[in-house]
């Protein structure tokens, strides 16, 4: 493995930053999936990166994974892990983020976990654990917070007092079904929104979950209070024809209004006794969320400070998902399977 740390800090806990290193950080991607090859993708275009590899099981995604990245693959970790690396990106099915996690920790090397961080809230702090005990950087994909229309409508609250928020993410099933639900899969992006947006945990918690056609739930819609009194409300499903990703946050002084995909953000200022109200257009940028994640990434291994999205915050935006899925059920009556045809998923 190459080397790490400056070792001049080690105390259990702190993250040992990469002093010395003007060479390339090595870095290597866990998963040739969707994500994982996004990842290869993004990685071999970013400078002062050598991309030691991908690994995968699947002899088709390696042979996909070089071919849009020249780089080498590997069967196994173990295969990667001999060849050196700093760190890694983990993008795997979700439920190997812990196994795989805890093996990359164990030899020292920075991790980049997807989302959600793990298959369980104890999976995921027993990963944030073993970080924070052998001092490598942890950090989780999520990678909404990289939108450039996210961080227009975080600007643009900022200093606000926020009264409500309101996001809607659908769109139709995905191709691959894994064994999760849309809360796991999709509203754990958004829960994590709303904790950022607000810097306030989620203290109450009021699911509304169907399954219309897949065997877990399908359908979501989550209200929320904060800890700073904030009201949020998540619609999700994958029952729609089409994707939409919107978000509004209703402050005292503003109305914000953003759409995830086309980018565009707008805000409604300056509300009048006589109902008028003044609107405008906020600059967004342009940069791919994923790259952006990914440098801030890097740039946290460089540095040895506290990255972008944390482990602790990972899994807290896991627990508000698990506490939706664990809710109290409704009536039988209520909660009686509809009629139709149903998608098996797992
Ligand atoms: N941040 C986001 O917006 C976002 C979007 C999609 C998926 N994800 C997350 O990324 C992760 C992967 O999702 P995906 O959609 O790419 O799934 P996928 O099924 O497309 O890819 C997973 C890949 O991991 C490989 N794999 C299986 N076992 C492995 C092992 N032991 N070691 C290495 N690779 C192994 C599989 O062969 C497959 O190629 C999930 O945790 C998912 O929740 C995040």
């Amino acid at each position: 493995m190459s080397s790490k740390g400056s070792g001049s800090d080690t105390k259990p806990g702190a993250r040992r930053a990469l002093t010395g290193a003007a060479r390339a950080l090595r870095v290597g991607v866990i998963g040739a999936g969707v994500m994982g090859s996004n990842h290869a993708r993004v990685l071999v275009g970013l400078p002062d990166i050598e991309l030691v590899g991908v690994v995968d099981p699947l002899p088709a995604h390696r042979t996909r994974a070089t071919e849009l990245t020249g780089c080498r693959t590997f069967a196994d970790i173990d295969q990667l892990i001999a060849e050196g690396v700093d760190a890694v990106t983990i993008a795997a099915p979700t439920h190997l983020h812990h196994p795989i996690a805890l093996a990359c920790i164990a030899r020292d090397i920075h991790i980049l976990v997807e989302k959600p961080v793990a298959s369980s809230v104890e999976e995921g702090r027993e990963i944030v654990d073993a970080a924070r005990r052998a001092g490598v950087t942890l950090m989780v994909g999520h990678v909404e917070r990289f939108n450039p229309a996210v961080a227009a409508i975080k600007q643009a609250i900022s200093g606000e007092d926020i009264l409500s928020i309101a996001i809607t993410r659908v769109g139709p099933f995905p191709p691959r079904m894994s064994n999760v639900g849309v809360v796991i899969d999709l509203a754990v992006h958004d829960i994590d929104l709303i904790r950022w947006f607000t810097e306030s945990d989620i203290v109450e918690v009021q699911p509304q979950l169907s399954s219309a056609v897949a065997e877990r739930e399908d359908i979501a819609l989550l209200q929320f209070r904060t800890a700073s009194g904030v009201l949020a409300h998540i619609n999700t499903n994958w029952l729609t024809p089409f994707k939409a990703r919107n978000v509004t946050v209703a402050t005292r002084g503003k109305y914000v209004m953003g759409d995830l995909l086309t980018r565009q953000v707008t805000e409604c200022f300056g509300f009048k006794p006589d109902g008028s109200y003044s609107m405008r257009h906020l600059p967004v940028g342009h940069d791919e969320p994923l790259r952006a994640e990914l440098i801030a990434f890097l740039h946290a291994v460089r540095s040895g400070g506290v990255p972008a999205v944390t482990g602790d915050e990972g899994v807290a935006s896991l627990e508000i998902a698990t506490r939706c899925l664990e809710a109290p059920a409704r009536p039988a009556a209520a909660s009686s399977p509809r009629k139709g045809p149903r998608r098996v998923v797992g």
